[in-house]
């Protein structure tokens, strides 16, 4: 099979396609065939030195695939050859309590990701595509749209007459966007582009603040409230948003702290957050029951995911040239076999 590794982290120039031994499902393991995987920042974060954890060269990059079971080892009896899969981005994530370890599985940083032909992986780390879905589209579900799901399902559920702030136009604040807009709640979103705001808005955002243009735009988003503030903050911002995120957010609502896209890192002062009145939840993508639950919701609401482009297996670098220029709106995707 061909799999691309990142022999180093020095550039996108080290990132190798090579031939390789098709890997064999060992007991409890079945094969997949990797129709489609999509990239995240994350993909790009590792190589710009940016991830927030250890990452080691040699690995198969990439996280989130979906694909076809072709093989099962000994002992499989939850997948059969011909299932629609999708990986779980933690692997050992399976409800309840992140588990203290969940980094040493880490696709791309730890172990090995899925940006090759044939993957074999335990059964209990993927889960059925939803059917309505194309496999390039169920490739976007494992960590973008999780991390969406998880931000606007946990503690309180967000619900019709909720307002949910998004940011910019990736594929998390996509997620969030649409999945905000199945269950009747409104969204405001921010970005820095003119053309984009307007896309934003046909996806159903009902206002949209140009961050680039307007520095204060948490009292913007505040002012659309008309003072109240905001339900949910989907901040994918990090150290340069939060103190704009914590102006919009409304007292008893959350701000669900994901990313870090920004660069510059002010700090937080602590008497804004202490009176803001609002509580902060870190994110860490999701476990695999919420995979499980996504997948049932986007079956049942008919979201479709917007992929941005689809890059072949062999430009694979130009598929992560392109999420490097921001250029995206909603995810972007590598279709690694027909
Ligand atoms: N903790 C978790 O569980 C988790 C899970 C998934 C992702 N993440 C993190 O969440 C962040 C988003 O990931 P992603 O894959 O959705 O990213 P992405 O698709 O690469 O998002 C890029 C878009 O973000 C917007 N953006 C860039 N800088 C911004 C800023 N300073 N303020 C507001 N918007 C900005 C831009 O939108 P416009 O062009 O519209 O301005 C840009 O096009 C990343 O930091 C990622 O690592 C965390």
């Amino acid at each position: 099979m061909k799999a691309y590794r990142f022999d180093s982290f020095d550039s996108l120039d080290e990132l190798r396609l090579r031939d390789e031994p098709d890997p064999r499902p060992q007991r409890g393991e079945v094969l997949v065939r990797v129709h489609a995987v999509s990239l995240n920042f994350r993909d790009l974060a590792m190589l710009r030195g940016r991830y927030p954890r250890p990452c080691h060269p040699g690995l198969i990059p990439v996280s989130d695939a979906a694909g076809e079971v072709v093989d099962v080892g000994e002992g499989v009896s939850s997948f059969k050859v011909g299932d629609r899969v999708m990986g779980a981005f933690h692997p050992r994530w399976f409800g309840g309590e992140m588990p203290s370890t969940i980094q040493s599985d880490s696709y791309g940083a730890e172990s090995d990701g899925w940006l090759c032909e044939l993957k074999a992986v335990s059964q209990e780390a993927i889960v059925r595509a939803p059917d309505a879905l194309t496999y390039v589209e169920a490739s976007t579900l494992p960590c973008a749209g999780l991390t969406a799901w998880t931000a606007l399902t946990g503690p309180t559920p967000i619900r019709a007459g909720h307002t949910v702030l998004v940011q910019g136009s990736g594929g998390v604040s996509i997620f969030a966007l649409q999945l905000a807009r199945a269950v009747g709640a409104s969204v405001i979103a921010t970005t820095s582009s003119a053309a984009k705001a307007e896309q934003l808005k046909a996806l159903g955002a009902s206002a949209v603040v140009n961050y680039a243009e307007d520095p204060q735009w948490g009292r913007s988003v505040r002012k659309l409230t008309g003072g109240r503030g905001v339900d949910r903050v989907v901040e994918v911002g990090g150290p340069g948003t939060i103190a704009q995120s914590l102006r919009a957010a409304a007292v008893g609502g959350e701000i669900a702290s994901i990313g870090f896209l920004s660069t510059e890192n002010p700090g937080i002062d602590f008497f804004q957050l202490k009176t803001s009145g609002a509580s902060f939840r870190n994110i860490t993508v999701g476990d695999r029951n919420g995979l499980l639950e996504l997948g049932r919701a986007v079956q049942a609401s008919r979201l479709k995911p917007i992929v941005d482009h689809v890059f072949a297996f062999e430009d694979a670098k130009a598929a992560f040239t392109h999420l490097e220029s921001g250029s995206h709106l909603g995810k972007v995707v590598i279709r690694c076999v027909d």
